[in-house]
């Protein structure tokens, strides 16, 4: 196996029926953090863990690293749209990805730890494995990485935005 590309080879090789699920490809279609699909977080997510495990020598079942971290987020809904039943997202969704996987998937016990806490400290319970805090970490420098990348893209478009804002006629 080369070591360019390991992690996206073990993607496919663990997890490959999560990947090619119908919730999962539904997920290419709903933002997470700015213009970031919930798919491609995912995605990043199990790569960074991956990565993490490396680095840090650690010694980690790699299929349930994997299959929890792209289930992590299996909520299958867009947050971002005004709905009552979304008011909590960030308290609740780490429950509904559970139930949502859990009705399709056969969980192991470490994929169920990784996925409803993977919001810790948000959701108070300890993460129980070594796999969970990997992915809960994870999960926190995926985030920084979108919200940096949206922070790049203002301060490239800044002159472009201003001009905009500036012929916007506001008087109307
Ligand atoms: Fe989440
Ligand atoms: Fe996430």
């Amino acid at each position: 196996m080369n070591r360019y590309g390991d992690e996206e080879f073990k993607l496919q090789y663990y997890a490959d029926d999560i990947l090619k699920s119908e919730g999962m490809q539904y997920s290419k279609s709903n933002r997470h953090h700015g213009e970031v699909s919930v798919y491609s977080h995912s995605v990043d997510v199990a790569i960074i863990s991956l990565k993490l495990a490396r680095k840090l020598k650690l010694k980690v079942d790699e299929k349930s690293l994997v299959r929890g971290a792209l289930l992590h987020d299996y909520y299958l809904y867009d947050w971002h749209e005004p709905d009552e039943s979304h008011r909590l997202h960030g308290f609740s969704h780490a429950k509904t990805a559970y139930n949502n996987a859990s009705d399709v998937f056969d969980l192991n016990h470490i994929e169920k730890d990784i996925i409803i806490k993977h919001m810790f400290p948000l959701n108070l319970p300890l993460p129980m494995y070594r796999e969970s805090v990997l992915v809960c970490i994870a999960d926190k420098i995926s985030a920084i990485k979108d919200y940096s990348k949206q922070m790049t893209w203002v301060r490239e478009h800044k002159e472009a935005l201003q001009k905009y804002i500036r012929n916007q006629d506001i008087s109307a």
